[in-house]
């Protein structure tokens, strides 16, 4: 159906394409460390009081579907504001979050963002069947240049995997096979997985000590 005019003018635009893409990601990628940079993990502890309702004690769980609300304590901030923008823009699905980041200003993120990951972690590894981790670390040597081999990923460019909830990196990696979760990346990432695979590469990233906590009163007494 192309004619020869369209298909010249689709290969000229290729490259300035690519080239504003690489830019975009670029500017993408300063704006998260600026606003990184600029949190109050003091000020940002009054205005994450809402938050601790759920990101605040350990094992509690989504209503529907089940799954244990995520530990973000001791996340990288970057990833915590990248994540609270994905919601505010409705990349993410959760309508849950999506209602609690839509007020929040991009000062607030970067605030929030400084006082959880100013957190220690003390992710206890959960306990899972070990013929499944061992499968899970197979599979996860094509996570690792990212999320580093445990998990617990050293670059803030990439959110900490090790010792989350199971239950809820399976729901985060089905959200990005199914779409409900929109990013470029990751959706790559998922797209040869079955629900074994990512059965096993939950199971594997669970069972690594790491970086994250559901905050307790211990580390709360901080602040
Ligand atoms: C009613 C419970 C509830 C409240 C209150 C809540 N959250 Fe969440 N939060 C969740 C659930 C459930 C998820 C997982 C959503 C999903 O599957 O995408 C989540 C996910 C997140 C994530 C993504 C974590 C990740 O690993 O990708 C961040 C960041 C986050 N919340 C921050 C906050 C902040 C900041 C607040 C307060 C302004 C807040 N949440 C309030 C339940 C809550
Ligand atoms: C090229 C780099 C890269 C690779 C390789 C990669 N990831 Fe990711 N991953 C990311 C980025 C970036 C994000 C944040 C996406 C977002 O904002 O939703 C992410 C997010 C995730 C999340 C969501 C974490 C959370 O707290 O919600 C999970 C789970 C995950 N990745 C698992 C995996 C698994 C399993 C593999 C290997 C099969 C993998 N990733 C490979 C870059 C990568």
């Amino acid at each position: 159906m192309l004619n020869t005019s369209s298909d010249n003018k689709s290969s000229y635009w290729a490259v300035p394409s690519i080239i504003s893409t690489l830019a975009i990601i670029g500017f993408t990628l300063l704006g998260v460390i600026g606003a990184a940079s600029a949190g109050d993990a003091e000020i940002g502890s009054q205005k994450a009081q809402t938050c601790l309702g759920c990101h605040g004690a350990p094992g509690l769980r989504n209503p529907g579907p089940v799954y244990e609300i995520p530990m973000i304590g001791g996340q990288h901030s970057s990833y915590i504001i990248s994540a609270l923008k994905a919601y505010k823009t409705q990349e993410r699905g959760h309508p849950t979050m999506r209602a609690q980041a839509a007020n929040l200003s991009d000062a607030d993120m970067a605030d929030i963002g400084a006082f959880f990951a100013s957190m220690d972690g003390n992710s206890r590894p959960g306990l899972s069947n070990k013929a499944l981790v061992a499968k899970g670390k197979e599979k996860a040597a094509a996570c690792a240049a990212c999320h580093g081999a445990t998990g617990d990923a050293e670059s803030d460019a990439f959110p900490k995997l090790a010792g989350q909830y199971k239950s809820y990196l399976i729901q985060a990696l089905k959200d990005y096979r199914s779409g409900d979760r929109n990013n470029l990346i990751m959706s790559g990432q998922v797209k040869g997985l079955t629900i074994e695979d990512i059965k096993a590469l939950s199971a594997y990233f669970s069972s690594q000590g790491g970086g994250l906590s559901a905050p307790e009163s211990k580390i709360f007494k901080k602040f």
